[in-house]
């Protein structure tokens, strides 16, 4: 959701600038633009669109500045237009600014600006904030120092002060034309360190190819970034030391590899991301371990309950989490959607440990619900995809998925990263509370370590699945339906459904069915079915029974041996510990979205309205 990107160095910026946008396009966005610096003048280019209309712009090419920063608007306050694009400058011309975030704030600014006579051009809460560092620079304490470069930051970090909101900034200036002053709170931004260039970029695979080595700035923390030094301050502009961090991400992994889209480049990436994922966190015969957490015994036989908090898909490996940590740990486990938790006044208190879950560790809602927690005195602890990201930051404890980045909007191996790390987690949970017997483990474990193979097997042979996407692939509405670990599932089939295809879907947990939902079943509708449980066999048969007398077409994904004739189609996958089996069941699930939307000619990577990281509330 907005991307930013900045460069200074010696090479020509827009191109630098605009491939680093393109790498941003998968977190959605409605316009884009860059502003460089070109003998002391500062030079806006921009429009709604795509990034690459940037390119049709008169005299981008003739741009020559080495120093520029850009952006990807998704719209918050004022339609998508050339002139609520990013980047905004100060009625003097002097400041430029691009920034991720909200100014909840921004109509008082606003106010107040305009009493001073400034005027806007924009409907944007972001204008306000180069206006705020002209109306500093040029009033107030910060107006007589001296010394142009402590001027500059003085006047900046005034007008952050008064911001309330979320941000992430970068600031141009005429007066200094060699650095760009970046700032954040509560949004991602990280600053990539070259040789006599440095780079800057919401997200590490932007700039990958540029370096490996990253600073990754804190809450309230400013950084003055030229080609030659980058400094950092605290938010009393303290110059302090940051450590750098050395990314070993192949930055071939952001790319799409032969393969026509991300989405199907990261499906099939599943297989390497579980192996990756488990690493060396446990073998056969041996206890998990963590190399980033030890969790105490003491602490695990303290906790009464766990929460685990997240949004989307991630809540939705959350679910299958509560089942594998209430079944191996017998700790009460709660599930919750950030938006909803961080409001509802939860029962939390030191007893309670918290997890978090977040493929992109920015998700707005996740973290606050993070704070919150913290607030109340429990633990919590972050799994995320993106080492130094905000949510691990925050978090007492975290631990990582490793499936490298993931670019296509519809979340698919990190879904799957996510329930492996939390099945050894709580694997290592009841080994240190010894909850569960050894065998249950031991063979929990082997059925993991057998996953990327049996995924290999579902990946092998995807032409059910395409035939079947070309049958349904114009209807309006479908049904998922499952029970237990099929039910939560069946959720998350039925997210990546709607997300891509543009197909209204509905999961039911299949005894619900007949509580309601049966009504809206008739002739020629499609339903698809999971069954995974031998023990939930029978009863997932009888309630799919309820709906094929009503007319419905079937689809069945499972891994048991199904009466002869009954369903439409049948999609056999491989057996597993019914715990972790949507492991397995929602690849089909994956591909027959990703099929459907290819069919209708959608944008797969990038579907209408969303975004990948959602960075405001
Ligand atoms: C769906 C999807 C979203 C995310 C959700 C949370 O395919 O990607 O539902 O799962 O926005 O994002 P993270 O995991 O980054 O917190």
């Amino acid at each position: 959701m907005c991307g930013i990107v900045g460069y200074v160095g010696s090479k020509k910026a827009t191109p630098i600038l605009i491939d680093g946008l393109l790498s941003l396009e998968y977190r959605g966005y409605d316009s884009a633009g860059i502003a460089t610096i070109e003998n002391d003048v500062i030079k806006v280019m921009k429009d709604k669109g795509r990034v690459n209309n940037l390119n049709n712009l008169e005299g981008i090419n003739d741009l020559v500045g080495t120093i520029g920063i850009a952006h990807t608007r998704w719209a918050t306050h004022g339609k998508p237009s050339k002139e609520n694009s990013h980047p905004h400058m100060d009625n003097s011309g002097k400041f430029a600014v691009v920034h991720n975030g909200i100014i909840e704030n921004y109509s008082d600014l606003r106010e107040f600006l305009t009493s001073k006579g400034y005027t806007f051009i924009s409907q944007t809460d972001t204008e306000v904030i180069p206006n705020l560092i002209h109306y500093y620079y040029t009033n107030g304490p910060v107006s007589v120092i001296e010394d142009t470069k402590e001027k500059f930051l003085g006047a900046v970090k005034s007008a952050i002060y008064d911001l309330k909101g979320s941000y992430a900034i970068e600031v141009i200036s005429t007066i200094l034309p060699d650095e760009i002053i970046v700032v954040r709170k509560d949004s991602p931004l990280v600053i990539g360190k070259g040789n006599g260039e440095n780079y800057i970029a919401s997200d590490i695979p932007a700039i990958l190819k540029y370096t490996k080595e990253f600073y990754l700035l804190d809450d309230n923390e400013f950084a003055v970034i030229e080609k030659d030094s980058i400094r950092f301050f605290d938010n009393s502009l303290q110059e302090h030391n940051r450590a750098i961090k050395n990314i070993d991400w192949d930055a071939n992994a952001a790319g799409k590899d032969g393969f026509e889209d991300y989405m199907l480049k990261e499906i099939f990436e599943q297989p390497t991301a579980i192996r990756e994922t488990i690493g060396s966190r446990f073998r056969l015969g041996e206890k998990c371990s963590f190399d980033d957490i030890e969790i105490s015994k003491e602490y695990l036989q303290s906790i009464n309950k766990i929460f685990i908090v997240a949004c989307g898909t991630a809540m939705h490996a959350g679910l299958v989490g509560k089942a594998l940590i209430e079944n191996l740990c017998k700790i009460p486990t709660e599930v919750d959607i950030a938006s909803e938790f961080r409001y509802r006044n939860p029962l939390i208190d030191e007893h309670t440990l918290c997890i978090y879950i977040s493929q992109s560790g920015e998700t707005a809602d996740t973290i606050a619900a993070l704070k919150l927690a913290k607030a109340h005195g429990a633990k919590t602890l972050a799994i995320s995809n993106v080492i130094g990201s905000s949510i691990t930051r925050e978090a007492d404890y975290s631990i990582y998925t490793h499936a490298g980045p993931e670019i296509a909007v519809a979340s698919t191996k990190a879904y799957t990263s996510q329930v492996v790390l939390i099945s050894i987690l709580a694997i290592y949970f009841a080994e240190v509370l010894g909850s569960s017997s050894e065998t249950v483990l031991e063979e929990l474990k082997s059925d993991l370590i057998d996953l990327p193979s049996k995924v290999e097997k579902i990946l092998d042979d995807t032409e059910v699945i395409k035939a079947f996407a070309k049958k349904v692939y114009a209807e309006k509405d479908m049904f998922f339906l499952g029970r237990g670990t099929d039910y939560n599932v069946a959720l998350e089939g039925s997210l990546k459904l709607k997300e891509i295809s543009y197909i209204h879907s509905e999961a039911y947990a299949a005894g619900e069915l007949k509580h309601g939902p049966i009504a809206l079943i008739e002739n020629g509708v499609t339903v698809i079915g999971i069954i995974t449980n031998p023990n939930l066999l029978e009863k997932s048969i009888s309630n799919l029974q309820e709906v094929i007398t009503r007319g419905a077409k079937t689809l069945i994904i499972t891994n048991q041996i199904l009466p002869n004739g009954h369903f439409d189609y049948v999609i056999n996958i491989p057996e597993t510990n019914p715990l972790i089996s949507p492991i397995l069941s929602v690849i089909p699930m994956q591909l027959l979205a990703y099929y459907i939307s290819k069919q209708k000619g959608l944008d797969v990577d990038k579907p209408r309205n969303l975004a990948k990281s959602v960075t405001v509330e």
